[in-house]
């Protein structure tokens, strides 16, 4: 099993986005995959339109309950959601208190590692305690950048923070890549962007996401875009995005967290 935490302290740079409908191409691609919603305001889970009536994570990271009884199927074959509330915020403040408490969601997801190839957590717009489990608990993190304006200001910030998690969390953590989201061709600025992402920051994704209609419109119909629009740009460029998310995690050194890493050739 790989972990990918999905992370920029920026809101709506298109993190919830990336992290559904990566998923949902991995899980096209027949990888086992896990979508932790670790934001409480649950986009992802009703992206999905994952049945959040029951347990949400909130419940796992208290220990209230193994992470495995919150966890939904989605109408989708492969592709599973545990999901959130905003009950997390109250979770946040309770596990504060608590020793080990960045390791929470580390440990909660051990108990997982044989029933997924992939996990992708979709990390809320902060720096805070759930940022950090989400983190603490991933091998790798990917983090969208939206084309625009000081976008490049922002991610330092979180490039910081994941330099002290290395440092005093977790020295095994990859910061995998920058993935240039809602790409405007048309304009001089998301060109001039995407130029300066990938000059600055090595590990920027080849693939790019336009910015498109049909991406914004998915989730309302609580579907990914590979199903909602499955022939359009979105659709193609979060496949190409999934098989590269997929090459790089097979490259990682082979510490991995859990065991099962994709590309460890156990997967069909
Ligand atoms: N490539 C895209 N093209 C058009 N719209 C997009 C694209 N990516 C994201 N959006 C839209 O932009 C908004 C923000 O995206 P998203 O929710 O994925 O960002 P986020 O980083 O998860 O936000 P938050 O920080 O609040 O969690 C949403 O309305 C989403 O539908
Ligand atoms: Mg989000």
């Amino acid at each position: 099993m790989s972990v990918v935490a999905v992370a920029n302290q920026k809101g709506g740079v298109g993190k919830t986005t990336t992290t559904v409908n990566l998923a949902a191409a991995a899980a096209e691609m027949g990888r086992r995959t896990l979508v932790i919603d670790a934001d409480a305001q649950a986009n992802a889970t009703s992206a999905l339109g994952a049945d959040a009536s029951g347990a949400h994570i909130y419940d796992a990271l208290l220990g209230e309950i193994p992470l495995k009884q919150c966890i939904v199927p989605t109408a989708w074959a492969a592709l599973d959601v545990a999901p959130s509330s905003m009950d997390l915020v109250a979770a946040e403040l309770e596990l504060a208190g608590q020793p080990q408490r960045e390791y929470v969601l580390r440990g909660a997801l051990s108990a997982v590692a044989e029933t997924y190839d992939l996990v992708l957590i979709d990390c809320g717009p902060s720096l805070g305690l759930m940022t950090l489990n989400a983190l603490v608990a991933s091998d790798a993190a990917i983090a969208p950048v939206q084309c625009e304006y000081l976008a490049l200001e922002g991610l330092s910030a979180l490039l910081e923070t994941i330099r002290r998690v290395q440092m005093h969390l977790h020295p095994g953590l990859q910061l995998l890549g920058v993935v240039a989201t809602m790409y405007d061709g048309r304009t001089r600025l998301s060109q001039d962007v995407a130029a300066q992402l990938r000059s600055h920051i090595s590990s920027t994704f080849d693939t790019i996401i336009p910015r498109s209609i049909r991406l914004s419109e998915a989730p309302s119909h609580q579907r990914p875009i590979i199903d909602y629009a499955p022939r359009s740009r979105g659709a193609e460029a979060y496949r190409e995005l999934a098989g590269e998310l997929l090459v790089r995690l097979s490259e990682l050194p082979s510490s991995s967290l859990y065991a099962n890493r994709v590309g460890d050739g156990a997967l069909t």
